[in-house]
């Protein structure tokens, strides 16, 4: 039944809260933090995965005897879509947490002074197939205009709120909210949910600038 309610989880694994403390420390060095990403992504994957991938049923032969097993469907691939840069290190691991993936990437700067989105890369289909499941894969979900342009694009394309998941590292209240009131129905899930965004628009305490500390160029 689709809900009418966005929903956010914060997983309560002492994992989740290791990789976010290591994301916050300063004193991380650009790989350090780029494979502390990573991590958090292949966790936060997971969790977000549960009851939501199908699966199909057969009889196969083990070492002892026949069983009947499930395996995720070949058919149904889960589409990843992390959004540059930083988006990439949170999303490296997908391709192993999932046996069939498609990713899609979009690239949206934020503009200094206005904060607005701007799209300069995108590789969506057309159409995503009836039933597509898809994850969007955005580290910081700070003021919102990068996470909601990026979701009006999937919808724009033929997919239903219910069938959309955001995995982040750290979310702060505006852009909660603004994915709440556009998107009921939208599950997000999160490391952790921080108090504030700055007048530039970062979140605090957060981690500094998710992509210049992936990439080592700060
Ligand atoms: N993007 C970042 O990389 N960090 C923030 O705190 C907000 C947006």
């Amino acid at each position: 039944m689709a809900e009418d309610k966005m929903l956010v989880f914060v997983p309560p694994h002492p994992l989740i809260k290791h990789w976010v403390s290591v994301l916050r420390n300063e004193q991380s060095s650009c790989l350090i933090f780029k494979n502390a990403l990573a991590e958090l992504g292949r966790l936060l994957l997971y969790e977000a995965s549960r009851d939501w991938l199908p699966t199909i049923t057969e009889d196969i032969q083990s070492p002892m005897g026949v069983a009947s097993v499930e395996f995720i469907d070949p058919r149904e691939p889960v589409a990843i879509v992390p959004i540059l840069r930083a988006g990439l290190a949170l999303a490296e691991h997908a391709s192993s947490v999932f046996p069939v993936t498609k990713t899609y990437h979009i690239g949206i700067a934020r503009d200094e002074e206005t904060l607005k989105p701007t799209v300069y890369l995108n590789k969506l289909p057309d159409r995503f197939p009836h039933g597509s499941r898809v994850i969007v894969v955005d580290p910081m979900l700070a003021t919102g205009g990068t996470i909601v342009a990026a979701i009006d694009m999937i919808k724009e394309r033929g997919v239903d709120n219910n069938n959309i998941k955001v995995v982040s590292a750290v979310a702060a209240p505006p852009a909660l909210e603004k994915l709440s009131d556009k998107f009921p129905g939208l599950h997000v899930y999160s490391g952790i949910i921080d108090p504030t965004v700055n007048e530039k628009g970062y979140i605090v305490p957060g981690l500094g600038d998710a992509g210049d500390r992936s990439f080592g160029t700060l």
